[in-house]
């Protein structure tokens, strides 16, 4: 069992300000936070406590140099109501992997799933229940030491934050494959869900939205020909009746909602490919009527369909009535979360339920 978490909870809870049928993305927090603190080389102070403002001194290491790196999770309501995770455990592993690249302590395994559980529990009445909707889960690491100079830092605090969202996208989005700027070179961090990747993305998406479009899609830094990922997700594309998305290969954010994907459309019979997807195949393709259906995948955008695409000269336009593999995956996936798909996988668990 891990350390214990010291509990303190609000006095009156905000959840019946919550208009459950209009719901944004990413503004309404519930009443409480976790928060644990790294120093001297470990872990502890392990607390639930009422969501508050944070003092931070103005030289803290994070702001300065960037070693923040985060997760998103989502909670959902089983067809009983129970509060149910969708594969917690895959989270801490890829929160420490970010962690290992940009030289920030791991965080206990067994510690983070038992935070995660005791929040989500705590905060059951915010979680939304119709389809599409959820409670987003947001780990946060990031360093405080107070100094000016470029070093990792020697403490750190961990919070997490829970968030009642609606469909981060509610209707099918346009991209801009960008071909001037880069989201993530081989050797960088792409890979890390740290926050200057997100910092990054903003002045190119903000061209993109000038243009008409909703987000960019990323090519390789090298070449600028090879598909990358979304902005806020990872892209599949359907050629022919085959599903193919871009490999990781150290570029691209390891998606828990793409593995999950992929893994669900192989048992359904689709031929799924991991592979290097030059766009110029994907403008052959469309042009040929063999691109029958572009998606993207993402814990806040689960599944969502494209609808346009542009690359230089050539405006795709996606018919969405012929989304169907998106459409299997979206319902499956939505399905597993409020238990009207069996979930064979074990890949949800009740929350409140972790022992170590
Ligand atoms: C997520 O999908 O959870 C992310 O962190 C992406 C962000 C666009 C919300």
């Amino acid at each position: 069992m891990s350390q214990a978490i010291k509990i303190t909870k609000v006095a009156h809870s905000n959840v019946d300000s919550l208009d459950f049928d209009n719901i944004p993305f990413g503004k309404i927090f519930t009443d409480h936070m976790y928060e644990a603190h790294y120093e001297d080389g470990k872990w502890g102070s392990f607390a639930i406590k009422p969501l508050e403002n944070l003092s931070v001194h103005p030289g803290n290491l994070a702001w300065h140099y960037g070693q923040s790196i985060f997760e998103g999770m989502k909670a959902t309501k089983g067809k009983d109501g129970a509060p149910l995770l969708f594969r917690p455990e895959e989270h801490i592993y890829r929160l420490n992997a970010s962690a290992a690249r940009m030289c920030m302590p791991e965080f206990p395994e067994a510690a983070f799933l038992d935070a995660i559980h005791t929040i989500v529990k705590m905060e059951e009445a915010w979680i939304p229940p119709s389809e599409g909707s959820a409670l987003y889960i947001r780990p946060l690491m990031f360093a405080t030491d107070e100094a000016i100079g470029v070093r990792p830092s020697e403490k750190y605090t961990l919070l997490i934050m829970c968030l009642p969202v609606g469909p981060y996208y509610p209707k099918p989005v346009s991209l801009l494959a960008d071909t001037k700027y880069i989201r993530a070179a081989m050797g960088g961090v792409g890979e890390a869900k740290t926050a200057g990747n997100y910092a990054a993305s903003l002045y190119p998406a903000k061209l993109a939205k000038e243009e008409g479009y909703d987000q960019i899609m990323w090519l390789d830094a090298k070449e600028h020909k090879y598909v990358q990922e979304v902005g806020t997700m990872n892209i599949f594309f359907v050629i022919d009746g085959k599903v193919v998305t871009p490999i990781t290969e150290g570029t691209i954010l390891k998606g828990i909602t793409r593995k999950t994907i992929i893994q669900l459309l192989e048992e359904k019979g689709y031929d799924v490919e991991q592979r290097r997807i030059n766009i110029d195949e994907i403008v052959e393709a469309y042009k040929a009527g063999t691109l029958s259906e572009v998606f993207g995948t993402g814990t806040a955008a689960v599944i969502a369909n494209v609808n346009k695409l542009k690359y230089k000269d050539t405006v795709m336009d996606f018919d969405q009535d012929k989304a169907t593999v998106s459409a299997y995956a979206k319902s499956t996936i939505n399905g597993l979360r409020n238990q009207t798909v069996e979930d064979t996988h074990n890949w949800v668990v009740e929350a409140g339920t972790y022992t170590a």
